[in-house]
């Protein structure tokens, strides 16, 4: 395992749109094993690829209880509403206010291509909604509350 470099706001890798992921091969097994290693190193919750650079739908959550790999994950139902501050690793020093829904169902394929779906409440809703946006080049600090 290695520790990643995790790239800052500013980088254009931030900003776009990342490819499903088709392939579920040992590439795939020790990027997921390094992204870990990298967020609990830093000392996160949650860690998405293009915040290592990578351009794939890929992220991992770990809010306390047990790390959360998920391949092309998808929100497929949410509700309720909650506020609360949010942080990341690639916006150091800063934390804002932003609303999230209070439940989220989402599909997902874990490291072999099997399907998985996991209902999350409160703080891992929470951190499933923002390494999910990252997938597509949406960073907490777009959605602060005015
Ligand atoms: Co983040």
């Amino acid at each position: 395992m290695a520790i990643r470099n995790i790239v800052k706001i500013g980088d254009d890798v931030l900003r776009k749109i990342c490819r499903t992921q088709l392939t579920f091969d040992e590439k795939l097994a020790t990027l997921l094993d390094d992204m870990a290693e990298t967020m609990y190193k830093a000392e996160g919750v949650g860690l998405a690829a293009p915040q290592v650079g990578l351009l794939r739908r890929i992220c991992i959550v770990d809010v306390g209880d047990g790390l959360i790999e998920l391949i092309n994950p998808v929100i497929m139902e949410k509700s309720g509403s909650q506020t609360g501050s949010e942080g990341c690793l690639s916006v150091p020093d800063r934390f804002e206010e932003v609303e999230r829904p209070m439940t989220v169902t989402v599909r997902a394929q874990d490291r072999n291509g099997k399907n998985i779906v996991i209902t999350a409440e409160g703080f891992k809703a929470r951190a499933f909604c923002h390494e999910i946006d990252h997938l597509d080049g949406i960073l907490y600090i777009d959605r602060i509350k005015k």
